[in-house]
């Protein structure tokens, strides 16, 4: 059985909620999930040991949160290479982080990425939490 590490940067908690809902989507298919804030992420060793990663950040100021940069740093040396990948967050109206996120994942850790960005306004309205729980499935498919 797969399992996955699911880490999320928030300031007001609704990429929390989406992180929680990946989470989900991927238990449903018989695949582990552990969902940590991104603030217990303090070396590459905390990265050791998954077979998928699923980052998420919300977007402030057209960018992802600083702490999720450093993460990203932090994955370059973590051998991520050939491992499942898939990115996260909310947004309000531009929402860059996911992609820059998803990007960094397929180009430079050369990760095994599932579907696009999972780009949310918010996980409580307009099917959001179907739509988190879906990108968590095509996850735990691929983990399972
Ligand atoms: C000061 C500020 C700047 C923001 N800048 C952006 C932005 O550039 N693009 C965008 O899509 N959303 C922007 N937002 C909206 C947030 O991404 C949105 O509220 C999101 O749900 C916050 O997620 P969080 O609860 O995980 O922190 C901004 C919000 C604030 C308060």
């Amino acid at each position: 059985m797969g399992k996955a590490l699911v880490v999320y940067a928030t300031r007001t908690g609704e990429t929390e909620e989406i992180a929680n809902l990946v989470a989900e989507g991927i238990r449903m298919e018989g695949a582990e999930a552990v969902v940590v804030n991104i603030t217990t992420i303090k070396t590459e060793s905390d990265l050791a040991g998954y077979d998928g990663y699923v980052f998420g950040s919300a977007t402030y100021h057209g960018e992802m949160m600083q702490p999720m940069k450093k993460l990203l740093f932090l994955g370059e040396k973590a051998g991520l290479e050939g491992k499942v990948g898939g990115s996260f967050g909310a947004f309000g109206w531009s929402g860059e982080a996911p992609d820059r996120i998803f990007n960094t994942m397929k180009n430079i850790f050369k990760m095994n990425m599932v579907g696009d960005p999972l780009r949310l306004k918010t996980a409580s309205l307009g099917g959001g939490k179907q739509m988190a729980q879906g990108y968590g499935r095509d996850i735990g498919k691929k983990l399972a």
